[in-house]
C-alpha cells in the first residue's frame, strides 16, 4: 500500500475531518475514505464509480487523457506489435516479461491444459441450438467448478495456480465448442502441434471432411485480437469478477460471472452491436442519419464501438484494431469491404462533429475488432465470446492480485436510500 504523503480536510457542519492522500506511480492522488462513515457517520455517494478507486493495482494503467494503455509499464501497441498472446498472459499473471526457458514451460503447460473433460460435452446438448454462445460460455464455465475440484480452494496458492491455466487453455475450446454446437458441427479437439491462436481457429473452422490448414496471417490477427483485449484495469467485468471473488467464491463462478457483465451491449457486447450497426448504416450515405439519432437526447440510440469512461482519447487498441483491419482484410482479399469503408467515413464524420468533440467521444476497442473477425469467418454472436476467452486472463490476474491482497475484505457498497421510512403493515381488509 502507498504511503499518504498529504491530507485533504472536510468540513461537515463545523467540524473537521483529516483524510490520508496517496500517490500513485501514474495517475491521479487517491483519498483514503475508509473510516469517514466510522468518524464522520457519513457515505460518499458515487453511482456507477466514476470517481472511485476500488483497490491498488500493479497490473494495467490507463491514461485516459493520453489514450495510454500500459500492462505492466509496457505499451499495448509494443506488445501488440512485438509479443504474442501467451507471452501477454505471462506478463500479467507473473509481472515481467519470461525468458525463453519460461516461456516455453508456460506454453507447453497452458497447451497441455486445453481439452475439457469429456463429460462436459453433454452440458452443451441440453441447450438450444440457437441458444447466443455467450449463453452457453456463461453455463458452461460456471459448470467448471464442478468438474475441477482440485483447483476450487482460493486458500490454496496451488489451487491458484492451476485454476489460473485451466482457465486460460481452456477457454478457447469452451468457446469453439459453442461455436460449433451453435452451427450444428461436431466439436474439434485442440492440438498440442498449434500455438494457442492457431489452435482456436482449427477448432472452429476444421470439419473431419477435410483437412484444414490455419492461415498464418489470419492467426497472427487473431492473436493480436487476443492482445488487445487481454486486460483493461477495473472495467464493469473486471471490478465484477473481484467482487464475486471478494466472498471467497471459486475462481470458475466468479469468471463466470465477469462472462455475464461483459456479455451487456455497453461493455463487451458492444462488438456484436456495432458490426450490426454499421450493417444497418449500410452505406455511407447514410452516415448523417445516424451521427444525427446518435445527438437525439429523446433516442436511446448510440453509436457503438464509440465512447469510453476512461479514455477522453482515442483508444490506443482502436489504434492497432484500424492498422490490422487494413492488413488483414487486404491479405485475404477483401480490402474492398464496405463496411470497412463505413467505419472508416463514420469515424471520421464523428471526430468532426462538435457533439463528439465536446464529449470527447472516440472509437473504442469494439469500433474494429468486429470487421477483423467477420473478415476472418465469424458470424457477430461470436465476437463477445472471443473477448471473453480474450479477457480471461486479465479476470484471473486481477483476481489473483486481489486474493493475494492482506487489505481484501468482502465488497459490500452500502446506499442512498430514498424509500419509505418505518410504517405499521395494513391488513388486507383494510387497504
Ligand atoms: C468496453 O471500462 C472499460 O475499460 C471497458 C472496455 C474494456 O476493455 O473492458 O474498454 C471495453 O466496454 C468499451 C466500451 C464499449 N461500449 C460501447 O461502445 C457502447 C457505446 N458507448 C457508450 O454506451 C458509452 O460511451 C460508454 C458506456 C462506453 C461509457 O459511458 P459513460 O462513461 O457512462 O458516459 P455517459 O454514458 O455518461 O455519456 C457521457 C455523454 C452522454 O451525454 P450527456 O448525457 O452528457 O448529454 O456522452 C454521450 C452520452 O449520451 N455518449 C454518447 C455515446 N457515449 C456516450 N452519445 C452517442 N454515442 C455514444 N457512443
Amino acid at each position: 500500500m502507498a504511503e499518504s504523503t498529504k491530507k485533504a480536510t472536510l468540513n461537515i457542519d463545523g467540524t473537521t475531518y483529516e483524510l490520508p492522500i496517496y500517490s500513485p506511480t501514474a495517475g491521479p492522488d487517491v483519498i483514503d475514505i475508509r473510516k469517514l462513515y466510522a468518524d464522520a457517520g457519513v457515505f460518499t455517494y458515487d453511482p456507477g464509480f466514476t470517481s472511485t478507486a476500488s483497490c491498488d493495482s500493479t497490473i494495467t494503467y490507463i491514461d485516459g487523457g493520453k489514450g495510454e494503455l500500459l500492462h505492466r509499464g509496457y505499451p499495448i501497441d509494443q506488445l501488440a506489435g512485438k509479443s504474442h498472446y501467451l507471452e501477454v498472459c505471462f506478463l500479467l499473471l507473473y509481472g515481467y516479461l519470461p525468458t525463453a526457458a519460461e516461456l516455453e514451460k508456460f506454453e507447453i503447460t497452458v497447451t497441455r491444459h486445453t481439452m475439457v473433460h469429456e463429460q462436459m460435452h453433454y452440458f452443451f446438448r441440453g441447450f438450444r441450438r440457437d441458444s447466443h454462445p455467450m449463453a452457453t460460455m456463461v453455463g458452461v464455465v460456471g459448470a467448471m467448478s464442478a468438474f475441477y475440484h482440485d483447483s476450487t480452494d482460493v486458500n490454496d496458492a496451488w489451487h491458484r495456480e492451476v485454476a489460473a491455466i485451466r482457465l486460460i487453455a481452456k477457454l478457447p475450446t469452451i468457446a469453439a465448442m459453442a461455436y460449433k454446437y451453435s452451427i450444428g458441427q461436431p466439436f474439434v479437439y485442440p492440438r498440442n502441434d498449434l500455438d494457442y491462436a492457431a489452435n482456436f481457429l482449427h477448432m472452429c473452422f476444421s470439419v473431419p471432411a477435410e483437412e484444414y490448414n490455419v492461415n498464418p496471417i489470419v492467426a497472427r490477427a487473431m492473436d493480436r485480437i487476443f492482445i488487445l483485449h487481454a486486460d483493461h484495469e477495473q472495467n464493469a467485468s473486471t471490478s465484477t469478477v473481484r467482487l464475486a471473488s471478494s466472498s471467497g467464491a471459486n475462481p470458475f463462478a466468479c469468471i463466470a460471472a465477469g462472462i455475464a457483465c461483459l456479455w451487456g451491449p455497453a461493455h463487451g457486447g458492444a462488438n456484436q452491436a456495432c458490426l450490426e450497426m454499421l450493417r444497418e448504416i449500410g452505406t455511407v450515405d447514410r452516415i448523417p442519419e445516424f451521427i444525427a439519432r446518435a445527438k437525439d437526447k429523446n433516442d436511446p440510440f448510440r453509436l457503438m464501438g464509440f465512447g469510453h469512461r476512461v479514455y477522453k482519447n482515442t483508444d490506443p487498441r482502436a489504434k492497432v484494431l484500424k492498422q490490422s483491419a487494413d492488413e488483414v482484410l487486404e491479405l485475404l482479399g477483401v480490402d474492398d469491404n464496405p463496411l470497412l469503408q463505413v467505419a472508416k467515413e463514420l469515424e471520421h464524420v464523428a471526430l468532426n462533429d462538435p457533439y463528439f468533440i465536446e464529449k470527447k467521444l472516440f472509437p473504442n476497442v469494439d469500433f474494429y475488432s468486429g470487421i477483423i473477425l467477420e473478415a476472418i469467418g465469424f458470424p457477430t454472436s461470436m465476437f463477445t465470446p472471443i473477448f471473453a476467452l480474450s479477457r480471461t486472463v486479465g479476470w484471473i490476474s486481477q483476481w489473483k492480485e486481489m486474493i493475494a491482497d492482506p487489505q481484501m475484505k468482502i465488497g459490500r457498497p452500502r446506499q442512498l436510500y430514498l424509500g419509505e421510512t418505518s410504517r405499521d403493515y395494513v391488513d388486507i381488509e383494510n387497504r
